[in-house]
């Protein structure tokens, strides 16, 4: 069910681990939310489901308004990565991604991240906005680099994936 914009004003938002079956809601949200690359539904499961306690919904009642996915990297365990930020669009604006964010590094999952990393198309301001966002007030750094190129990584098909890592956080 979809809700007006001014609907939202007043709106709190309900934070909560995914499931398997928020996947295909996720789905759709994901599909909704241009530049995101879209998924398949498999992948949503998979995120909603592996990843919940590293990934988060905000629901508005019964309605996905909000998801991230995210997982800490294998390798290095201190660092959480975040996959995807999704806001609907009528829930846009009202902070809702920053506090999925705080949400996520207020996990016990998250207790020893000391690092965020995404990745970013130079052209998504929104997401720079928000990382920006989300490094002052953490009160630490962001550093960036190419992470994976147009050229080297998506034989030309898509844009650089720029690495934003963002820390470290006392
Ligand atoms: C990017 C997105 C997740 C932001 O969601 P949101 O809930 O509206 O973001 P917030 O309200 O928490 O805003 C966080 C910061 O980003 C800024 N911001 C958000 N959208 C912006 C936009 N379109 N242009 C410029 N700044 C923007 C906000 O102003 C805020 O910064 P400020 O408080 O310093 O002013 C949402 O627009 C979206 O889902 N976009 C499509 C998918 C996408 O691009 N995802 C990004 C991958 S990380």
């Amino acid at each position: 069910m979809l809700q007006d914009e001014s609907s939202y004003e007043k709106t709190s938002f309900q934070f909560k681990r995914p499931t398997a079956e928020d996947g295909y809601a996720v789905n759709q949200l994901i599909e909704a939310s241009p530049p995101l690359d879209p998924n398949s539904v498999y992948c949503n499961i998979l995120q909603s489901s592996h990843f919940a306690e590293t990934s988060v919904c905000a629901k508005t009642g019964e309605n996905l308004s909000g998801f991230i996915s995210g997982y800490l990297i294998p390798t290095r365990p201190d660092t959480l990565f975040i996959w995807q930020v999704a806001v609907a669009e009528p829930a846009r604006g009202n902070g809702l991604a920053i506090r999925m964010l705080h949400e996520l590094l207020d996990r016990p999952a998250c207790k020893d991240v000391r690092f965020v990393e995404t990745t970013i198309t130079p052209s998504n301001t929104a997401s720079k906005k928000l990382f920006q966002k989300l490094a002052n007030n953490l009160k630490t750094k962001i550093e960036v680099s190419d992470a994976f190129t147009k050229e080297k990584h998506f034989n030309g098909l898509h844009d650089t994936e720029q690495l934003y890592r963002i820390g470290p956080i006392i």
